[in-house]
């Protein structure tokens, strides 16, 4: 069908003023009079709906005048200049055909509705004007990131969904199975009897890309994954996912400082991306979402991130251990509000904390000279605390079967992990990038329930 995109009237006016123009999109309102009425069109391509007059010569007026908001409209008219209204243009309809007609009880009504309603109607909440940016700009985001990669000759590799091993060795994995749950087979000492299961051995859906991805690093130097991630994390909080993406590239020859400046240089490269390329939704988000996302974000692309090693960060907070709930103590984990007081009260811009005590990191990490942390980075941001987890890997092979055996990790399953520091062992680093949590970042919105099309969350798997 030869529609055109409303973006294309916006972004061409001139070429289009004064012309027939054929659009194909939804009612989001509908006013009438006697002889003539207004509705108001999305299609989906533009922030900005488009306004479509009709009048009583429409063979079908009838129709038109009784449409409820949410109906599919097909719309030929000519787009006349308002100069002298908001919209720059309208569209003075000669035929209106009904593609699909829509209900009274259509559940988007013109009055505002809360978050919290909309994540009831995630089949229909791409169709409000917040949803419609926060999705635009996800998808603007995604090509932002393959093409800040693929610029720099980094090779995309698709890393597998099912595993046999824990990346980050927190048990948190959704188990895949085929075998009936209700009649599990058992072997004599009545463990469960895997031999009965489809891949004939315990697997899990991934928690991260990453071993996978090392292993490409050690052929082709420079890769990245950008992949969904599955977290059986029992932490019904606003910045976690049970499913998420993760964008995880993983460099040789490279160092914990060529990861920093990679994760900045990427993260910069995304804000610029998306505030020339959508101009309209961000000025939407710093409006009604949060009122200084463009200062903070244009701050953030011209000043460089904070930096701080974790016993430097933990004396700080130290200071402030009477605003927190979870007291800060060398060895403990940064909790949330630990991570938010840092970028937003001490550095009110993005920090990178390295230098973590082993025992609160995971086992590839590797190991610095003083023998108590590990070369590992975690990017902290204003309003959401860590949005990139990473660290220089380690790469000595007797050091690395230490920590295998002695965070009591069956070796067998990092055998391949293992063959990389056996046969031609580089340095190198990587880090994962959270892509709903960059999305938070970026729109300003506060759930991450509200930046996944279909999010899946703790007792929550709609649709
Ligand atoms: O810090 P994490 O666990 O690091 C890894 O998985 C490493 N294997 C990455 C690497 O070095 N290649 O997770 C990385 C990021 C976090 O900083 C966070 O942004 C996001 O993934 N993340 C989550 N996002 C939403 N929901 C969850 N449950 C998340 N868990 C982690």
């Amino acid at each position: 069908m030869d529609l055109v995109n409303i973006r294309d009237l916006f972004r061409s006016k001139d070429e289009y003023l004064d012309t027939t123009v054929t659009i194909g999109g939804w009612v989001r309102s509908l006013r009438n009079s006697k002889n003539f009425g207004f509705i108001v069109v999305n299609d989906g391509t533009f922030f900005e709906p488009v306004q479509v007059v009709f009048s009583n010569v429409l063979e079908n007026f009838e129709e038109v005048e009784k449409l409820n908001v949410g109906a599919a409209i097909i719309v030929t008219g000519k787009l006349v200049a308002t100069p002298e209204m908001k919209q720059p243009f309208e569209i003075q309809a000669e035929k209106i055909e009904v593609e699909g007609a829509s209900t009274p009880d259509y559940p988007l009504q013109k009055k505002k509705h809360s978050f919290e309603y909309l994540r009831t109607i995630s089949h229909l909440r791409p169709r409000t004007n917040t949803f419609e940016a926060v999705f635009r700009v996800r998808s603007l985001i995604a090509y932002a990131i393959h093409k800040f990669f693929q610029e720099r000759d980094f090779v995309y590799v698709h890393t597998p969904l099912i595993t046999g091993s824990d990346c980050e060795g927190a048990g948190e994995m959704f188990q895949v199975t085929t075998m009936d749950l209700a009649n599990v087979p058992k072997n004599p000492d009545g463990t469960v009897d895997y031999t009965k299961d489809f891949f004939n051995k315990p697997t899990n859906l991934t928690v991260s890309g990453q071993l996978n991805g090392e292993t490409y690093a050690m052929a082709f130097k420079n890769i990245y994954t950008f992949g969904p991630t599955f977290r059986a994390e029992n932490s019904n909080t606003t910045r976690h996912a049970a499913e998420f993406w993760m964008i995880e590239p993983e460099i040789a020859f490279a160092d914990l400082e060529d990861d920093m400046i990679l994760a900045e240089s990427m993260l910069k490269y995304i804000i610029r991306y998306v505030l020339e390329n959508a101009p309209e939704e961000m000025a939407f988000f710093n409006n009604f979402i949060d009122k200084g996302l463009l200062d903070r974000l244009n701050n953030v692309v011209n000043s460089d991130f904070a930096r701080v090693t974790y016993t430097e960060a933990i004396e700080i907070l130290e200071k402030h251990n009477d605003k927190f709930e979870y007291k800060v103590s060398w060895g403990a984990d940064l909790q949330t509000e630990h991570e938010r007081y840092l970028t937003e009260e001490i550095y009110k811009r993005p920090v990178f904390v390295t230098d973590y005590p082993k025992e609160i990191k995971a086992f590839y990490m590797k190991m610095n000279e003083d023998g108590k942390t590990v070369a590992a980075v975690d990017c902290l941001v204003p309003g959401i605390g860590e949005i990139i987890g990473g660290s220089q890997r380690e790469d000595d092979y007797d050091k690395l079967l230490a920590r295998i055996n002695e965070l009591g990790l069956r070796e067998e399953d990092y055998e391949f992990y293992l063959d990389l520091r056996k046969y031609g062992s580089a340095r190198h680093a990587g880090f994962g990038l959270g892509f709903e949590r960059c999305v938070m970042y970026l729109t300003g919105m506060s759930n991450i329930r509200d930046v996944i099309p279909f999010p899946r969350t703790v007792n929550n798997c709609e649709l």
